[in-house]
């Protein structure tokens, strides 16, 4: 069934005539062609992922020490995870199989080192999810034909928290927009896919829950659901790390802030010995004047945030959504990432491990085959640009914080 969204709209029908979908079976003749984008996405401490555009088709197995795994590959986009390896160790990942043409050079990549101390809990998050919604794009130019029962947003946040529960979480934070408008029938399909994973779980809102465009009250219609969607800034204490929520939405606005949410931000970040993982929807921005969209919190705002929050509680990991892109930096001592969407390229989900010393976040490509396959296809978003612009560095997604 294709989608008819406002058909009546000259502009819609504008669009329409640029939409692309994802094919449904990759091109090819049967006879395995050379890989296409294989590049190592993450690293933990002990695995590594490797995720590709096209593979095979036929069988690769790839092997990394006395470590294998061999994946069918059928020429299009797949990932592939290798375990428990070394730690802290520099790996060569190798790929042989009738799956592929001819020889590869080996990859390289190196597994993080853990913080000291046992490891005392495992956090996912993920953010972006925009369930409701049925295109992406910014002109929402890519959608999926036909429209499979379950649509691509559904699809892929059910698959990270199937993912995230494999990994062993403990607990999971949205970090917003998690339905593309508040209205009772997203926040239904919501509540189903939240229930993949059987762990708290924590709500902070994004712009698209305030948006006005749907009921008007996130807060209820979450709360239907038996969950709360968090409202100004909320904490809980975990084994080893402090969870802070915060509110950074203004009501019918797309940028955030958190100017009016400071103070009790602070008494929080204060009255503990606990290191703090803050979790949010909108991203601290450099400058007063964006300079990209979609806006964050604007820079003077939000570098007098990050440092009184630097100096109540120096051990502090700031965590968003929204960009959908993936990105880290510093100010003063707090760590700040921005950590992208679950729908559209390339398709992620969170985990941070939390050890006596320190976190491990950890940025994990969606390897269920209906949804990496669409979210390797929204690479095109942007003229192509997108798929240069959102996955950040290595490092940005997957890297150790000491405390
Ligand atoms: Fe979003
Ligand atoms: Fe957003």
């Amino acid at each position: 069934m294709s989608i008819k969204v406002h058909e009546s709209s000259r502009r819609t029908r504008f669009v329409n005539a640029f939409r692309s979908h994802v094919p449904p079976q990759p091109p090819g003749d049967g006879r395995p062609r050379p890989p296409q984008r294989l590049e190592v996405f993450g690293t933990g401490t002990t695995w590594i992922q490797l995720t590709w555009s096209a593979l095979g088709p036929g069988p690769v197995e790839v092997r990394c020490g006395d470590r294998s795994v061999t994946v069918d590959a059928d020429g299009g986009p797949g990932a592939a995870t290798l375990t428990d390896l070394a730690p802290g160790r520099l790996h060569a990942i190798h790929l042989r199989g009738p799956g592929l043409p001819g020889p590869l050079p080996p990859l390289e990549a190196r597994t993080l080192v853990p913080p000291p101390g046992e490891l005392l809990h495992r956090i996912a998050t993920v953010s972006d999810t925009h369930i409701g919604s049925r295109s992406t794009g910014f002109l929402h130019t890519i959608i999926e034909k036909p429209e499979p029962d379950e649509v691509h947003p559904v699809r892929c946040a059910r698959a990270a928290l199937r993912e995230a529960r494999a990994w062993g979480a403990d607990e999971l934070i949205v970090k917003g927009d998690l339905v593309d408008h508040s209205r009772p029938e997203w926040w239904a399909q919501a509540a189903s896919v939240l229930e993949e994973l059987v762990v708290p779980i924590s709500v902070v809102p994004g712009n698209h829950e305030w948006s006005g465009r749907g009921d008007g009250d996130p807060a209820a219609g979450l709360a239907r659901h038996g969950l709360q969607l968090v409202t100004d800034v909320a904490h809980v204490d975990r084994p080893g790390v402090r969870v802070v929520l915060v509110d950074s939405t203004i009501p019918g606005q797309d940028p955030g802030r958190v100017s009016d949410v400071l103070d009790r931000t602070l008494d929080i970040a204060g009255s503990t010995d606990l290191p703090l993982l803050v979790a949010m929807h909108h991203q601290p921005l450099r400058w007063r004047v964006p300079t990209y969209l979609p806006a964050g919190i604007p820079g003077p705002e939000a570098e007098h945030f990050l440092r009184a929050l630097g100096r109540a509680n120096p051990r502090t990991l700031v965590t968003s959504g929204h960009t959908h892109r993936h990105r880290r930096r510093h100010v003063g001592p707090v760590t700040i990432t921005e950590v992208g969407s679950t729908k559209d390229f390339p398709g992620t989900w969170a985990g941070y491990e939390v050890h006596e010393g320190g976190v491990v976040q950890t940025v994990h490509r969606i390897a269920e085959p209906s949804c990496i396959r669409w979210t390797d296809h929204t690479r095109r978003a942007a003229l192509g640009v997108w798929q240069l612009w959102s996955p950040g560095r290595l490092g940005d997604r997957c890297f150790t914080r000491t405390w």
